[in-house]
Parts: structure tokens; sequence; C-alpha cells
């Protein structure tokens, strides 16, 4: 069977300076892997290329068994819509909406009225245990609380690969752990799950891990 992504000599320049790569990678479908390494070694370029939010110069991508050639925005943007979901490390709720209203904003770009969506938000809500805060707005939530709103969000339209950039950067231990084992969960559900992070300490929730330096990945010695 082919991987959910696999990621086949990519390579990135900004200013023809060359900041990732050639780089292959792969996930499948219910596996966790961690990225780590040094600040500027390529980690959220590489995240946004595997999330086709920006294109490859050299090398393929290939998406459930299909390549996505860097001009086909159109499969891009139908993936990010309907089989991808990001996390970011800041995590950019509405302060002023609730919870609940967060995590329905996905459902906006979808042009499926957000009714349709309501019986997977209460339940995904459930699932990350945010039904006590279901109607509080966003803005008084803990670092924790809004985390697990943005991975609620994320999975709104029930992605098949989750991808997620330092998500606990601004968390406290336990709150980390938290934010953890949702995405341990999602992994266990099926989902590829794909998790930048600086903690080591983390990554013993993961199957897989990857060291990036100056835009090479290499297996952690
Ligand atoms: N849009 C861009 N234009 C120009 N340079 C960029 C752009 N995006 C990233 N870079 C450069 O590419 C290099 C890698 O950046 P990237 O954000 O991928 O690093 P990172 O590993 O995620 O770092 P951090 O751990 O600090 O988030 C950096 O030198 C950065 O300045
Ligand atoms: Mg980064």
């Amino acid at each position: 069977m082919s991987s959910l992504l696999d990621v086949r000599a990519v390579c990135k320049s900004f200013g023809g300076r060359r900041v990732l790569g050639p780089v292959s990678f792969t996930l499948d479908a219910g596996e966790f892997c961690a990225v780590t390494g040094p600040s500027g070694s390529g980690k959220s370029t590489f995240l946004n290329l595997a999330g086709f939010l920006d294109t490859p110069d050299a090398g393929e991508i290939h998406f459930a068994g299909k390549a996505v050639p860097p001009g086909d925005a159109r499969t891009a943007t139908r993936l990010r819509r309907d089989s991808i979901g990001m996390i970011f490390q800041s995590v950019f709720l509405l302060p002023q909406r609730s919870v609940l209203e967060n995590v329905l904003f996905r459902a906006r770009y979808s042009g499926i009225p957000r009714e349709r969506f309501m019986a997977r938000a209460l339940d995904l809500i459930d699932q990350l245990g945010l039904t006590a805060r279901m109607r509080q707005k966003a803005r008084l939530l803990s670092g924790g609380e809004a985390q697990r709103v943005a991975i609620a969000r994320a999975l709104l339209t029930d992605p098949a690969l989750l991808l997620a950039d330092e998500p606990t950067g601004n968390l406290d231990a336990e709150s980390a752990e938290e934010v953890m084992r949702a995405l341990s969960d999602c992994a266990a559900r099926g989902i590829g799950v794909l998790l930048v992070t600086h903690n080591p300490a983390l990554l013993r929730h993961v199957h897989a891990h990857v060291e990036c330096r100056e835009g090479r990945f290499s297996e952690p010695g």
C-alpha cells in the first residue's frame, strides 16, 4: 500500500538560498512522527510543503498515492480544505467567539452549511475534553485549552493528515501532555500525524522521529 504522504527529494530555496533539501520522507496513515532540529533548520518550510501551503522548487510530493505537481493549485486547495488539518504555534482563535464557533469556523471554507458539521463539532469538543468550556469565549481559555480547540478545528473535516508546528511551544508540561495525548488519539484513529517540536520529553509519544539540520533530514543518532 502506498504511504499517505510521500515526499521525494524536495528542495526549497528563498532568494537563491537553499533552506531545505533534498529531503525525502514518508508518513503512513495512523503514524505519529516528530521532526526536531535547531531554529532555522527548515522544519516549518518542510511542513508548509507537506501541507501544500507552498510548492517545492524540485522533487515530488505524493498524497494518498497520487502525485501533486507544484502547478496543480486546484488539487492543493482541495487537499488543504478536505484532507489536511494544520495546527500552528500561535493558535489563531477568534477571541470574542465561543469554543464551539471557533471549531465550526473551518466549515466556512467547505461550502457546506455549518449546521451539517454541528454533530461532528460537538463530538470533537467532547473528545478533547472541552464540553464544559464550549460556550466560553476563546480569549478566556488557558493555553492548553486553546490549543485543543485548534486541534478540534483542524479535525472538523476529518482530515487524513494532521500537521502540527510546535503546538506545545507556549504550554506548561501538563498542558503539553494533554495536547500530545490528543495527537496520539488522532494517530490511533488512523490519521497520519506530523509534529514539529523542540521538546525531547515529548518524543516518547511518537512512533518515529527525524532530525532536520541545515535543511536535511537524518535519523537521530
Ligand atoms: N518566506 C520566506 N522567505 C525567505 N526566507 C524564508 C522564508 N521562510 C523561511 N525562510 C528562511 O528559511 C530558513 C528556515 O526557516 P524555517 O521557518 O523553516 O525554520 P524552522 O526550522 O521552522 O525554525 P524555528 O524552529 O525557529 O521555527 C530560515 O533561515 C528562514 O529565515
Ligand atoms: Mg518553525
